[in-house]
């Protein structure tokens, strides 16, 4: 049976710590219908336990649990969108799970930062934290940091994305939950799917109350988006002319809160009645009036975060003198702020050190969480400047003397743009000393001796100030025998041990390298594919550097805009005085977009294919950087399936023709090249059409090349876009070409339904979920793209729905190849066109569309 993760395509992550991989993961948790699945992907080290018995009836997310003998830091590592808010759970339940009956007592970071001190000598129970946190780089850590004699435990983490412009705080720090409620006296908390972010909302009622409900509908559409539920009842005071009254008392006299706080009006008011009321935070008035909607949310809330007087918080709502009736509160939430005083260390750095300990296969248990902060649990052999809190801790010096490291010296040395010492010295190196430590300002100390190095030392390390030891590498060629002609004599300042006083000597006369060759923008060439297939002609020899003048000339000042692509406007253009050309002009703002643009280039000039959009030629001068494409006059296939820009509608035939050409593209780049090729952003966007309705793959910016033939090595920072995204590769960063075949069995499902890939209202909001939720109907007419007008073989449209949804199993093991999608999709048209269909899928048994309902959130 095929199993989902219908919560990844929501973006969640809910993980079960301590199950073990084989213990049924993932599975639905009750009530909420969340699927969790084992945390081991997410964090390397600690060991897993189980609570003794389990009186309290805790949810079965709960029973597991992940502790942490060894080390101080421990932490998970959550690949998260840089900018979006996300709700942050984590649970925590002690049950005795060593026999020791001592309760532990630890911290909870969030990168550099203390979010909370988990204590069981206070919460027997255990406890859920709740926090509203907006990443400031696109992977979260977070860390239990051992604090005493006690052992930090884990139950259960989850993550949920939400929308980013609630919850505003314009510090830098985080919301932890103190309180969620709605005013009812049911006894039931909130939760998913009522709640589309998971948030839970617990009933809570007091005696001097009275409750106030309504049936209708309540609008819950504004960004906080609270569960209808919780607004169609409300409390208002007993005695009209009283203030609604909620106080508490904040743990620390200096902890500052944050509320909001929800209103609609949900009765029926009559032509003489009114209702206005003003908000009163801790004595002072906030809102002279606050706005009550019929059957509709608004929200007031405190816009900074405040200390109370005393710790006594008081929150109250007084009707005005105008009003006949008293106020009303639907639900209210109140969150402390938590101050993150420190930065982390600049994400650069962290990726730098992070591909270095990648590289030499580091497994040091402390190299977990920040690299450089908090100070005392900096990782072994870093030196951080940390002088300012404020800004990102650079890694000044790198020690990694006797730490078993053989290879070459890893090029993500030169990331470290500060550091000032490199000691690299008794490992078992070896290759050449790259020439790029010398032109890294801040380094004025290399230890290198103890390796096993070879070539000559490079001239660009040859300079004053620096302090180079080699000594102790039999191969390192230090006399000039082994240079090629030398141009000019340099004295190498190098540090020797006494025993090498002869090296020292030759050293003392030693030459230049001959300069390495000129480098060009496209100097990665030699690094990409080298296609093997007989259809590929080199395209490079063909197109032609332009000018930024000859782009102006071409495209007549930018005149005509085509759209928008993943990293810069597209023009309209003509070379050759008839020759029409698409031409992608790189932004200068965009950072990340050279990259893709290099990346580009590069793979565009090395593949051709008739299925993939070629270059023309490109422009690279100064800060101006453009790609010249062919031109497709028919656009992209999302404008045809959505009929925007008074495109036409396009039949089922043509749409099962190209399919399958943007399926040959996409074999092609991922067998027809060696090594084969991941476009990364397969969509309908990215599927352009020439005059005749043939299908090109266009946008390659994401494309890397990558050997072997399964996963890649390294996990590369995950790329792409929302709803095409293999849940997969979010999950565990590792890419294949299988993340393709989701993609591209996305886009099958869009060219079927013409539904929206994400629709945030609906409860089936991916369209694997709409899809799987209409199956289930069995009436192919409603999955169909209405716009065909049933004009097309019930037959193959029922084979394009299995083979689009075998290619968007969530497991990559269960999908197909592209090779076989083709197959497929050859049979579909062969069936469409001569209306003979026989039902033999490929691999049926793999094949079968998953009936489970179980695949679908259902209400409660
Ligand atoms: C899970 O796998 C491990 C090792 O493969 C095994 O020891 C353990 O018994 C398995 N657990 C279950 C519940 O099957
Ligand atoms: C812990 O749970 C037990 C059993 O449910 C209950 O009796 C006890 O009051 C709880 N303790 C706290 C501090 O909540
Ligand atoms: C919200 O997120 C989007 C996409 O990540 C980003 O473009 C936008 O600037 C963010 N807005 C805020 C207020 O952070
Ligand atoms: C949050 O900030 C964004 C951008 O500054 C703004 O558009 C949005 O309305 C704010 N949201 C709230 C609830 O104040
Ligand atoms: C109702 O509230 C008002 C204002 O707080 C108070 O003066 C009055 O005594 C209250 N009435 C009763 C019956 O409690
Ligand atoms: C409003 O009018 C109704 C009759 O239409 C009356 O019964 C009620 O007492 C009035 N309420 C107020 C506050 O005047
Ligand atoms: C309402 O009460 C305020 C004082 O609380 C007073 O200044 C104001 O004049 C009153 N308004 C009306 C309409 O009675
Ligand atoms: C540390 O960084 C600060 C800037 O954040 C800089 O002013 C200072 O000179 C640096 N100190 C060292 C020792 O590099
Ligand atoms: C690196 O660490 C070793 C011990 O682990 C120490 O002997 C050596 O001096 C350190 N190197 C530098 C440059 O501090
Ligand atoms: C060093 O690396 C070489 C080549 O990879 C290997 O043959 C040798 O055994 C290694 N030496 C040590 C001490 O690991
Ligand atoms: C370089 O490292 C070696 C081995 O750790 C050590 O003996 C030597 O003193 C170091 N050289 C310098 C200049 O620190």
């Amino acid at each position: 049976m095929v199993k989902c993760f219908p919560c990844l395509l929501t973006g969640f992550i809910s993980l079960d710590s301590g199950l073990s991989a084989n213990e049924s993961s993932p599975y639905k948790e009750s009530p909420s219908g969340v699927w969790y699945s084992s945390d081991k992907e997410f964090i390397q080290s600690g060991k897993t336990g189980r609570i003794r018995g389990n009186p309290n009836g805790f949810l079965k997310k709960y029973l597991t649990l992940r502790y942490f003998p060894e080390g101080i830091r421990n932490c998970y590592i959550l690949s998260v969108e840089k900018g979006r808010k996300y709700v942050i759970g984590a649970g925590f339940v002690y049950g005795n799970y060593d026999g020791l009956g001592i309760n532990p007592v630890f911290d909870l970071y969030l990168g550099p930062n203390l979010l909370v001190t988990i204590d069981f000598e206070k919460k027997v129970n255990g406890t859920y934290e709740n926090f509203l946190h907006t990443p400031t780089s696109n992977s979260l850590q977070i860390c239990l940091v051992k604090t005493g004699e006690t052992t930090p435990l884990i139950n259960s983490l989850d993550l949920r994305p939400m929308r980013n412009d609630t919850y505003n705080i314009t510090k830098s720090g985080s919301l932890k939950l103190f309180f969620r409620r709605y005013f009812s006296q049911r006894k039931i908390d909130l939760q998913y799917p009522d709640d589309v972010n998971d948030r839970i909302w617990n009933p809570y009622f007091q005696t001097d109350w009275t409750q106030i409900s309504t049936t209708l509908e309540v609008d819950n559409s504004n960004v906080f988006l609270p569960p209808k539920d919780a607004l169609k009842q409300a409390a208002t005071p007993t005695n009209a002319s009283a203030p609604l009254k909620i106080e508490w008392t904040a743990p620390n006299p200096d902890d500052q809160f944050c509320f909001y706080a929800h209103v609609a009006e949900i009765q029926d008011l009559q032509a003489n009645e009114t209702r206005e009321f003003s908000l009163i935070w801790n004595g002072k008035q906030m809102a002279r009036s606050i706005d009550v909607r019929k059957l509709m949310i608004n929200t007031a809330s405190s816009r900074s975060p405040q200390t109370c007087h005393g710790g006594k918080c008081s929150f109250q709502l007084i009707r005005t003198n105008r009003s006949t009736l008293p106020p009303l509160l639907n639900a209210l939430e109140v969150y402390r702020f938590i101050q993150f005083p420190q930065s982390e260390t600049d994400e650069s750095e962290v990726d730098a050190i992070k591909d270095i300990a990648a590289t030499y296969a580091l497994s040091k248990i402390n190299w977990q969480g920040d690299p450089c902060v908090p100070q005392q649990l900096r990782w072994d052999g870093l030196n951080c400047n940390n002088t300012d809190m404020s800004t990102p801790p650079r890694i000044t010096s790198l020690n990694l003397s006797s730490s078993g490291l053989a290879g070459t010296i890893a090029a993500a040395i030169q990331s470290l743009t500060k550091l000032e010492k490199l000691d690299l010295s008794n490992n078992n190196l070896t290759g050449g000393v790259p020439e790029f430590l010398g032109y890294m300002e801040s380094l004025s100390v290399i230890n290198l001796s103890g390796n096993n190095l070879n070539g000559s030392i490079p001239q660009a390390l040859q300079k004053k100030g620096l302090e180079l030891s080699v000594d102790g590498n039999p191969r390192l060629c230090l006399s000039d025998s082994c240079r090629k002609p030398p141009k000019k004599k340099f004295l190498v300042p190098i540090v020797a041990s006494v025993a090498s006083a002869a090296i020292l000597i030759a050293v003392l006369i030693l030459f230049l390298v001959l300069r390495k060759k000129k480098s060009t923008i496209l100097q990665g060439l030699h690094l990409l594919p080298r296609s093997s297939t007989v259809n590929v002609t080199f395209a490079n020899k063909k197109s032609k550097r332009f000018r930024y003048s000859e782009v102006l000339l071409m495209t007549n000042n930018l005149q005509r805009v085509l759209g928008k692509g993943g990293f810069g406007m597209v023009y309209h253009g003509t070379v050759n005085g008839s020759e029409q050309v698409a031409v992608k002009v790189l932004s200068k703002s965009s950072s990340q977009g050279y990259k893709e643009f290099k990346a580009e280039v590069d793979l565009l000039l090395r593949v051709h294919h008739t299925k993939l959009v070629s270059l023309v030629g490109y422009c690279y001068e100064g800060d101006h950087l453009a790609l010249i494409y062919e031109f497709l006059p028919n656009g992209d296939l999302r404008q045809h399936l959505s009929g925007k820009g008074s495109r036409s509608v396009i039949n089922w035939s043509i749409r099962l023709q190209i399919a399958l050409e943007a399926a040959l593209g996409l074999e092609y780049l991922h067998i027809g090249c060696k090594p084969p090729m991941v476009h990364r952003d397969v969509k309908t966007a990215n599927i352009l059409l020439d005059e005749n309705f043939k299908a090109k793959l266009a946008d390659f910016g994401l494309s890397r090349a990558f050997q072997g033939g399964g996963e890649s090595q390294n996990p590369t920072a995950v790329a792409g876009t929302f709803g095409y995204l293999d849940p997969e590769y979010y999950r565990t960063n590792r890419l294949a070409e299988k993340s393709d075949v989701y993609s591209f069995g996305i886009v099958l499902l869009e060219m079927i339904t013409n539904q929206p890939v994400i629709n945030q209202t609906s409860e089936n909001c991916h369209i694997t979920q709409w899809v799987g939720f209409q199956i289930n109907g069995g009436d192919i007419f409603e999955i169909v793209d209405p716009n065909l007008r049933k004009d097309y073989d019930i037959n193959s449209a029922w084979r394009a729905l299995e083979l689009a949804m075998s290619c968007a199993n969530p497991s990559s093991s269960k999908r197909p190849s592209m090779s076989q999608v083709i197959q497929e999709l050859k049979e579909c048209i062969v069936c469409e066109n001569l209306g003979i269909c026989n039902n033999r899928g490929l691999e049926s048994e793999d094949m079968n569309v998953d009936l489970d309902t179980s695949v679908v959130p259902m209400a409660r």
